[in-house]
């Protein structure tokens, strides 16, 4: 973290969705590190302690003055009267935000087109579309009355590239791509930043995930080749957050060396 000045982030508010694990986590105790105060929202309320614990010590260890705000928010992106009550659950000196990390995501199985489960496909819309753009929806008001803030979107390598068994998941990365443009090009006249990180293989539960607790079949995504670790996202996201404010990184495409497309790879060894 000592590879670039990250003063610029010294008390500023960043909201992270997603924050109970993986990228979402790191991210956290990141921006704790460089002096931020944190509005920290996912669905399970104990991960989300353990995260609160340790951005509060990230926070202590790095002797950064300034910062170590932190509230845990328990909210599910997708639903629309939890996002419409954030506030409620925000203490005022918090509510101005700098920065929001939509991170909150997810993917279930690998069923083809036609043996999909409904209730998965609208699931995903939910929280990787539906979700990110409610939050995004609700910030981005303030953010144009204020005249400030950053939103940093995750994207993915399936929302550059489809893949066969990912149609669902690819199509909401494919959407969040297209937002993230349309609302860069909009806010082009304001002073207001949108960047988008497309990372390929991090091993987190993603897989877990996608394989409903299936820690076998996720290990074996990773086989052979390194994957990249959630910390390695979370230094693009806080580097990105950085920049100073006349600099927009509008896209960020991030992959293990050993994968260059959603299908293709080395797997040579570790
Ligand atoms: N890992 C990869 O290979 C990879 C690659 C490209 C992009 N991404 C993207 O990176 C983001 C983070 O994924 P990850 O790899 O860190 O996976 P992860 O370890 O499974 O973390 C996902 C996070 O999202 C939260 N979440 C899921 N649904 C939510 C909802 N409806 N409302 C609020 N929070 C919700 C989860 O917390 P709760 O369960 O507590 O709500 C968890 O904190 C996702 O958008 C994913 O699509 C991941």
């Amino acid at each position: 973290m000592a590879v670039f000045n990250s003063s610029r982030l010294v008390g500023k508010n960043v909201l992270i969705t997603g924050a109970s694990g993986g990228i979402g986590a790191a991210t956290a105790i990141l921006f704790a590190k460089a002096g931020s105060n944190l509005i920290l929202l996912a669905r399970r309320t104990d991960a989300l302690k353990a995260v609160v614990d340790a951005v509060t010590s990230a926070h202590q260890e790095s002797q950064v003055q300034g910062g170590g705000k932190f509230v845990a928010v328990q909210l599910d992106v997708s639903d629309k009267a939890q996002v419409a009550a954030l506030w409620d659950k925000v203490p005022k000196e918090l509510r101005n935000i700098d920065v929001l990390v939509n991170n909150a995501g997810f993917v279930l199985g690998m069923e083809r087109v036609g043996d999909i489960a409904d209730a998965d496909i609208e699931s995903m819309f939910a929280t990787n579309v539906l979700g990110l753009i409610s939050i995004t929806q609700l910030l981005m008001r303030d953010f144009k009355a204020r005249r400030s803030g950053h939103v940093i979107n995750i994207g993915s390598i399936a929302g550059r590239e489809p893949y066969a068994g990912g149609s669902i998941y690819c199509a909401t990365k494919h959407a969040v791509n297209a937002f993230n443009g349309s609302l860069m090009r909009e806010l082009v006249d304001t002073p207001i930043r949108v960047t988008e990180i497309q990372p390929g293989m991090v091993e987190t539960e993603f897989s877990v995930v996608r394989f409903r607790g299936d820690k076998a079949a996720a290990s074996k995504v990773y086989d052979g080749l390194q994957p990249l670790t959630a910390e390695d996202i979370a230094e693009e996201i806080v580097w990105a957050a950085a920049r100073p404010p006349h600099v927009n990184i509008a896209e960020l495409f991030v992959l293990p060396v050993n994968q260059a497309t959603p299908t293709l790879n080395y797997r040579g060894g570790k």
